[in-house]
C-alpha cells in the first residue's frame, strides 16, 4: 500500500492511540512520542503531513516544526493544541511554521477534512512551488478565520460594557441644561466654570463619537466573526460611494491622526463612480490603512507627517491610494505583512492588513503595498465599479 503518511507526534500515549485508531481507516498513520524520534522517522521515510502537540518534553512542538520546515519544506505542518496554548501558536503561525492548527479536543470529522486537505497540498507542493504557495496562502486565511472566532468571543464582553456605559452617559447628557444652570449658582473661579461649561456643551458630540466608534467596533467584530463563515448573501451586490467612505474614514481617523502628528488630506475628484463593495467593509479597509499610515508617521518621530489619500477612475476600476511619509517598511517585514497576527507594534493585533486583503479580495479588487524604508509607504486599493 502506498498511501501518503501522516506522522502524529504527542508525548501522551493515550492521545497517540486515539489518533491512530480513529484515523487509521482513512490514512496511513505513524506516531512518535517526542520530537527527536519524529525526526529520526522523517529521515527514514517519506511523510506528507506532520501533526504535532505543542507541549512535549525534550523538544517542544515549536522547535520540532522549525526543523521540519527547514529540512523538509514540502511537508505540511499542523498543530493540535489547547486554547490556553494560543501564544506559541500565534508565534508559529507568524513564523510560517504551521499551516493549520486544530483545537483540542478535536472532532474526527474536522480532522479528516484537514488531513485530506494537507495531503493534497503536500502532493501539489511537490509538483509546483507556486501552487504550494497559493494553497498555503488560502489556508492562512482560513486559519485567520478560526482564530477570529476565539477573538470575537473575547471582544464581545468589553464592547457590551462600553455600549452600556454610553447609554448611562446619555442620561447625563439629558441633564446637561439643568447642570449648566446649576453651575451658575455655585461659587467657582472663572476658569473652572468656563471649562466645566465647555465640557457639558461637548458631551453630546463626545457621546456621538463614542457611539460611532462602538458601532464600528461592533461591525468589525461581526466581520471578524464572518471570517470563519461564508459571506452574508445580503452583502453581495451592495455598492459603496467611495467619496462618502473616504470622507467618513477621514473623520473617524482625525482624532488619532492629530495625536500622532499626522495630517490627513484628500486629493482627487469630488465624485467617483460607485464600487462593488459594501460601505462598511470599505470604511473598515480605509480606516485600517489610514491608521497604519498615521502610526508610521508617529514611529518616524520628528515633525508633522502626512497621510495623503488620492483617488482616480481607471478602466472600469476605482483606485484609492493612501500614501504616508512615515518610517517605511523594510523588505523582510513587507514580506510578512498580512500574515494574521504579524505586527511590529506593541499594541497592534496584526489583523489589519490581513482583514483588508480579505475584504478587498472577496470584493474582486486588489490590495498592494509598496514601501521604501525611511521614505514612506503607498497602499493601492483597486476596486471594480458597479455597472
Ligand atoms: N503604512 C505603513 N508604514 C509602515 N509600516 C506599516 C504600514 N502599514 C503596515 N505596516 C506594518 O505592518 C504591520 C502589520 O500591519 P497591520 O495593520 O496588519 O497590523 P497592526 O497595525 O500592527 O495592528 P492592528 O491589528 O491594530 O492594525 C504593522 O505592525 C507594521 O509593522
Ligand atoms: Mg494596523
Amino acid at each position: 500500500m502506498n498511501r501518503p503518511i501522516v506522522l502524529y507526534v504527542d508525548d501522551e500515549k493515550a492521545n497517540r492511540i486515539v489518533f491512530e485508531q480513529s484515523l487509521a481507516s482513512d490514512f496511513q498513520i505513524l506516531t512518535a512520542p517526542d520530537g527527536p524520534t519524529a525526526l529520526q522517522m522523517l529521515e527514514q521515510q517519506e511523510v506528507a503531513v506532520v501533526v504535532t502537540d505543542m507541549r512535549m518534553p525534550h523538544m517542544n512542538g515549536e522547535d520540532l516544526l522549525r526543523v521540519v520546515k527547514e529540512r523538509w519544506p514540502h511537508i505540511i505542518r499542523i498543530v493540535v493544541t489547547a486554547y490556553s496554548d494560543i501564544d506559541p501558536i500565534l508565534r508559529a503561525i507568524n513564523e510560517g511554521l504551521v499551516a493549520r492548527y486544530i483545537l483540542k479536543p478535536w472532532v474526527r470529522a474536522e480532522l479528516v477534512q484537514v488531513l485530506r486537505w494537507a495531503i493534497e497540498a503536500s502532493a501539489l507542493g511537490r509538483d509546483s512551488a507556486e501552487v504550494h504557495r497559493r494553497l498555503l496562502e488560502t489556508e492562512r486565511l482560513a486559519t485567520l478565520g478560526s482564530i477570529s472566532a476565539l477573538l470575537v468571543h473575547d471582544l464581545r464582553q468589553p464592547l457590551a460594557a462600553i455600549i452600556g456605559n454610553i447609554e448611562l452617559l446619555d442620561a447625563l447628557k439629558e441633564l446637561a441644561p439643568t447642570l449648566r444652570e446649576a453651575l451658575r449658582h455655585v461659587e467657582l473661579d472663572a476658569r473652572t466654570r468656563k471649562s466645566a461649561t465647555a465640557r457639558l456643551d461637548e458631551l453630546g458630540s463626545i457621546l456621538g463619537d463614542m457611539r460611532t466608534a462602538s458601532e464600528l467596533l461592533s461591525t468589525m467584530i461581526g466581520n471578524l466573526r464572518d471570517l470563519s463563515r461564508p459571506r452574508d448573501a445580503s452583502e453581495t451586490g451592495v455598492v459603496a460611494d467611495p467619496m462618502q467612505v473616504v470622507r467618513h474614514a477621514m473623520s473617524v481617523c482625525q482624532p488619532l491622526a492629530i495625536n500622532l502628528h499626522a495630517q490627513i488630506d484628500y486629493h482627487g475628484p469630488r465624485q467617483l463612480p460607485r464600487v462593488r463593495m459594501s460601505p462598511t467593509e470599505l470604511t473598515q479597509v480605509l480606516i485600517n490603512v489610514v491608521t497604519n499610515g498615521a502610526q508610521a508617521v508617529a514611529a518616524r518621530g520628528g515633525e508633522q507627517g502626512h497621510v495623503h489619500i488620492a483617488a482616480r477612475e481607471t478602466g472600469g476600476m476605482v483606485e484609492l491610494q493612501v500614501r504616508d511619509d512615515g518610517v517605511g517598511i523594510p523588505p523582510d517585514v513587507l514580506a510578512r505583512i498580512g500574515t494574521p497576527f504579524f505586527t511590529t507594534r506593541s499594541e497592534g493585533t496584526g489583523l489589519g492588513v490581513a482583514q483588508c486583503q480579505r475584504l478587498v479580495g472577496t470584493a474582486g479588487g486588489r490590495f498592494r503595498i509598496e514601501s521604501e524604508p525611511g521614505k514612506g509607504t503607498i497602499v493601492t486599493i483597486t476596486l471594480p465599479t458597479a455597472a
